[in-house]
């Protein structure tokens, strides 16, 4: 047996095995009841999503923790209550917030990857996603979700196999260029089909889950998912030029790179409008205190 062969496995086996050993990440239902709630004909209300809300603690905390950073501080008067919070922030920012709260209630201490960096990263790409989303006609929380999801294979199979995630990153020098290779070599799958799997599992929208499942091959995603797979791939390039790389594997930052050229032109984005979209999404993970 070869040194990788111990360690090839399918998308579906991976969620599987975690599923066997009661390691596969929960993911919060209360983002799917909010949404049952904002897709009734009459739309949320702020009475109902302020209930929702009081039945999850840590969602309460964080929505009333959101409402007093610094992109809705009002005269430094504190938010105490959770239905003026909620009121604040509005039905949308409220949706983002429990997104990026959700989100970051997936991971536990124990692996070894550089939990904080991969989170920024994340976090920003969600945001950068969010603000490039009018360009591909896609609706903002879903291109939120790309963003902020688009790498959460590599946790999973970080969580999977130690060994074998030990050796992608030997393997690829911890360069982003090298790392899918590697991770192909080593696992026979890519972070882009376990995530995509996993957030399936989680019953995301399909166009979230092709976005993540083609931000590496956009050009080979089905074209009616095209568009979610470029968004999800320029999020990630924007996130990169900061220099805020996925705790695995960096590359050059602070340029506009040969293929993230091409997919620009493709999408018809010019270069300033990619690098404004980068400066806000920025700004606004800084500024609801999510990075
Ligand atoms: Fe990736
Ligand atoms: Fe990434």
């Amino acid at each position: 047996m070869t040194a990788t062969r111990q360690f090839k496995v399918t998308s579906a086996e991976v969620i599987d095995a975690l599923v066997d050993l009661k390691r596969l990440p929960s993911f919060s239902n209360t983002l799917a009841e909010f949404d049952r709630l904002a897709n009734q004909s009459n739309g949320a209300h702020v009475e109902e999503v302020t209930r929702l809300l009081q039945s999850d603690p840590r969602m309460m905390a964080g929505v009333i923790r959101t409402a007093n950073t610094a992109r809705y501080a009002r005269g430094g008067r504190k938010v105490t209550q959770l239905s003026e919070a909620v009121g604040l922030l509005g039905v949308k920012d409220v949706r983002a917030t429990i997104m990026a709260l959700s989100f970051l209630d997936v991971f536990s201490e124990g692996v070894e990857m550089e939990t904080n960096v991969f989170l920024k990263h994340s976090m920003v790409s969600g945001f950068i996603a969010k603000h490039l989303a009018s360009y591909f006609a896609i609706p903002e929380y879903e291109a939120f979700l790309m963003g902020l999801f688009h790498e959460i294979g590599i946790y999973i199979l970080a969580t999977y196999s130690k060994e074998g995630f030990a050796l992608v990153k030997e393997k690829s020098n911890q360069r982003l260029k090298y790392y899918v290779t590697a991770e192909r070599d080593v696992f026979g799958v890519t972070h882009s089909s376990v995530g995509a799997r996993i957030i399936s599992h989680w019953h995301m929208p399909e166009r979230v889950i092709r976005g993540v499942l083609g931000h590496h091959s956009p050009a080979r995603i089905e074209v009616a998912y095209q568009p979610a797979a470029y968004l999800t791939y320029l999020a990630e390039s924007g996130a990169v030029y900061l220099g805020l790389f996925n705790g695995v594997a960096e590359a050059a930052s602070d340029e506009i790179n040969a293929s993230t050229q091409r997919a620009l032109q493709k999408q018809g984005i010019d270069e300033s409008t990619f690098l404004q979209a980068i400066a806000k999404g920025y700004e606004e993970a800084e500024s609801v205190g999510l990075i």
